[in-house]
């Protein structure tokens, strides 16, 4: 019991430590160049066995600052456990040099360890909430800080993969036999309208499989830097068609709504891709009657959704078309992640056009990472601040009787 007490001490004592480093962020074309003309694997142990802890421990510290009530969710708990367990396998590696014999070897294993043992994070961290919001019931104040907190937390994680894949990929057994020209997870020439089509062909299976039919796919293409050539771009391919898959998933789900009992047929999704000097951008554009105004920021909240909640049966693994809420918020913190932005203009009344902004070179986008310091943790002291306009939602004064009274 001693010992365990002094293990603990330890491992929080080492947590302080090392989130008093800020991460550090790399761009694309850090990682490719480290990949393609000096990858060595000696370096990036030294680099990662720091970095990694440096990220655990700053995400650690905020989960710590978490109201007690939603910390001590189970799944919450869980979580903390494969953190914890994960940071404590990594400072084994603080002392060992390189040199070691097995060491690489070991540290490399322990990084798919690491990643396995975390690849439910995100429907654990949801669990956690849900878990939290049936007991407790909804409170604006936690509400805006886990809204804050699980942007940070899961770009944290995004970064988190990111490294970890970069790694394992480059050095591991099956290294660069899946795509023999893609660095890591890096594609140095993506081309940009072949994901936008894997994209939509992957959601229109799981729309057909939901409502029997899929709006139709039109792409067009404007590259300002190469005119009529494909437009390609350095970039981590996985993250690209993972936000493009969801902006197409909710998109079809719109328009197969709307024209439900309508006798015109379906009109198509649009997709946009242009490429500028600095802007490399994707426009997904639909006909599905769009939102309000209003609630345009509400979407981009976790566990907004209109659909639904999917019943998730592990006997029967499909993809669901929509009902978790995390879409929208996760595709926006992936387009960030390298300094990109994903952006909602929607008409009600006719449809929505969600855009996505990436960096078009690769040495400008650079990691967008949570630091954990005084401001962020100030942020979990403070509640909402009070509505510095006047309230819309208030009843109007009636103007005649006011006049009266005076
Ligand atoms: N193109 C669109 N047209 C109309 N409404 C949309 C569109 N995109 C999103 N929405 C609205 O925003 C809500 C949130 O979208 P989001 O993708 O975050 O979650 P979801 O689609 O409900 O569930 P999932 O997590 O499975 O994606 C949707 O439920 C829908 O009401
Ligand atoms: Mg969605």
């Amino acid at each position: 019991m001693k010992l365990f007490n002094f293990l603990l001490k330890d491992v929080t004592h080492k947590i302080e430590y090392y989130s008093r480093f800020s991460p550090s962020p790399m761009s694309i074309k850090q990682f490719l160049d480290f990949g393609r003309d000096n990858a060595c694997e000696k370096t990036s142990y030294m680099f990662l066995r720091k970095e990694l802890a440096v990220r655990l421990a700053n995400t650690m510290r905020e989960v710590s600052l978490l109201p007690v009530s939603l910390q001590s969710q189970p799944s919450i708990k869980l979580l903390e456990s494969w953190y914890s367990q994960s940071f404590k396998e990594l400072l084994e590696y603080e002392k060992i040099s390189p040199e070691d014999p097995c060491t690489l070897k070991d540290f490399l294993e322990i990084l798919i360890k690491i990643q396995k043992r975390h690849s439910d994070v995100v429907p654990t961290m949801a669990q956690g909430v849900i878990e939290y919001i049936e007991k407790f019931g909804f409170d604006p104040f936690i509400s805006s800080n886990v809204q804050y907190f699980l942007d940070r937390f899961y770009t944290n994680r995004i970064s988190f993969r990111m490294l970890i894949n970069q790694h394992t990929l480059l050095f591991g057994d099956t290294a660069c036999l899946a795509q023999p020209k893609h660095i890591g997870s890096i594609d140095p020439a993506c081309n940009v309208a072949e994901v936008v089509r894997d994209a939509y062909e992957s959601a229109k299976m799981v729309c057909d499989k939901y409502y029997m039919t899929a709006p139709e796919l039109k792409i067009w293409e404007i590259n300002c830097k190469a005119p009529k050539k494909p437009i390609q771009v350095v970039y981590v391919p996985s993250h690209l068609f993972h936000m493009l898959f969801e902006l197409f998933k909710n998109s079809m789900r719109a328009t197969v709504e709307l024209y439900e009992n309508s006798s015109e047929g379906l009109p198509p999704v649009k997709a946009l891709v242009t490429l500028g000097k600095e802007d490399l951008s994707i426009k997904i554009s639909d006909k599905g009657g769009g939102v309000p105004l209003r609630m345009i920021d509400r979407l981009f909240n976790y566990t907004y959704s209109t659909a639904p909640t999917p019943h998730l049966d592990p006997s029967h693994i499909t993809v669901p078309l929509a009902g978790f809420g995390y879409g929208l918020p996760i595709c926006r913190l992936y387009a960030r992640y390298f300094q990109g932005e994903l952006s909602l203009y929607s008409i009600e009344g006719f449809g929505t056009d969600a855009v996505i902004h990436l960096k078009a070179l690769s040495s400008e986008s650079i990691e967008r990472l949570p630091v954990f310091n005084r401001s962020a943790w100030r942020h979990y002291q403070t509640g909402p601040e009070a509505d510095d306009w006047s309230n819309p939602r208030s009843d109007p004064r009636d103007a005649s009787t006011y006049k009266a009274n005076r």
